[in-house]
């Protein structure tokens, strides 16, 4: 009989490449999508796989929703990966951030402890908790201690030790991920790597002239998420829940991730990006580099995508997307510029 897998934010960057790889894998896959009164691309990351997937609407805030949804389909594997995930919006809507990503947790938990205590549990936690710690060797591991710099940072602490908290409590396989920096073609577009791969590709080709960001010197560990829902996976497998970092293990500041993707456009990024206070943050994290050698050793897992591979293939995907687009929609676009 196939594996049934219950996934929260299925409609999101993880969500599709993680029912994406669960349906390869023969699993039925299950998942929530939050109501919007603008349902116009809400799922359409989801799309091409709606026919062969099972989505709801549900919200985390909605325990008893969530409830009901549980007993009914009983899971095997829940992956919690909704969240309000942007880190500098999280600044103008703590309330709301903190919500959803710390008590929406602990609801999703609480139905899981009633309706499937047997299926096993994801978390995802972000590199965003360890804030401005950093280990002498200029990484950060599992064992880094937690200094978060944003609500959206302490949402996700709370998210992390109350999954370890129901973990030891109650003998449940609950298990933490804590990703680093993930991107991909599908990355939304105020996302830096998104915004700035989109913008290059239309300054390539007229469309657009000048790109706004706010600070290019903080560094960050960006992999694919395609490698990063395996690893989500790879964790389930375990006999034993825990917390497993992944990541590269490589660095780069904003600005020489811009210098990259212009320089592969034949353009000079200093030429068109100027810097805007808007896009700064009240309190920034400035330097990620991750060690996940835990999960390469104790499970096997390692990246198939180098920054490089990850960065031309969102220049290839938003190339192709502008060079279709026909002459009516360019000019409405040179409009708004
Ligand atoms: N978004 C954005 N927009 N970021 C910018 C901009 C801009 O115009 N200009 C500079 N940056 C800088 C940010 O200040 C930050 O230092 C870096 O680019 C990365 O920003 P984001 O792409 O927004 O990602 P993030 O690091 O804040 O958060 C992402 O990674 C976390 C894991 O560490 C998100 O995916 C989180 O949900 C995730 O937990």
């Amino acid at each position: 009989m196939s594996k049934k897998a219950f996934i929260t934010g299925i409609a999101g960057q993880d969500g599709s490449y993680l029912a994406e790889y669960l349906l390869e894998l023969g699993y039925e896959v299950y998942g929530i999508v939050r109501r919007n009164s603008t349902p116009e691309h809400q799922e359409s990351r989801i799309d091409h796989i709606s026919d062969k997937i099972n989505t709801y609407y549900g919200d985390l805030l909605d325990q008893g929703g969530l409830q009901r949804l549980l007993d009914d389909i009983q899971p095997d594997e829940i992956y919690n990966i909704a969240a309000q995930s942007h880190v500098r919006i999280s600044f103008d809507i703590p309330q709301f951030t903190v919500q959803t990503n710390a008590i929406g947790v602990l609801n999703i938990l609480e139905a899981y402890k009633r309706s499937c205590p047997n299926a096993k549990f994801y978390q995802a936690s972000s590199s965003e908790m360890f804030g401005l710690s950093v280990d002498e060797d200029n990484s950060q591991r599992e064992t880094t201690p937690m200094n978060p710099v944003s609500p959206y940072g302490c949402s996700k602490v709370f998210g992390y030790n109350i999954v370890r908290n129901y973990r030891r409590a109650y003998g449940l396989h609950a298990t933490n991920g804590i990703l680093f920096n993930h991107e991909s073609p599908r990355r939304g577009s105020n996302f830096v790597t998104n915004k700035v791969v989109k913008a290059a590709a239309r300054i390539k080709l007229g469309l657009q002239d000048k790109l706004e960001l706010g600070n290019m010197d903080s560094y960050r560990d960006w992999g694919h998420s395609y490698d990063y829902v395996r690893a989500m996976h790879l964790m389930l497998q375990n006999d034993e829940p825990g917390d497993w970092v992944v990541a590269t293990g490589k660095t780069h500041s904003v600005r020489e991730m811009c210098d990259y993707v212009f320089e592969k456009l034949g353009l000079d990024y200093k030429k068109y990006v100027i810097q805007n206070p808007k896009y700064m943050r009240p309190e920034e994290l400035p330097y990620l580099k991750g060690d996940s050698s835990k999960i390469r050793n104790e499970l096997g897992w390692s990246p198939k995508y180098s920054f490089n591979m990850l960065m031309d293939e969102m220049i290839e995907h938003w190339l192709n997307v502008y060079q279709k687009i026909d002459y009516e929609t360019k000019c409405s676009i040179l409009d708004r510029n």
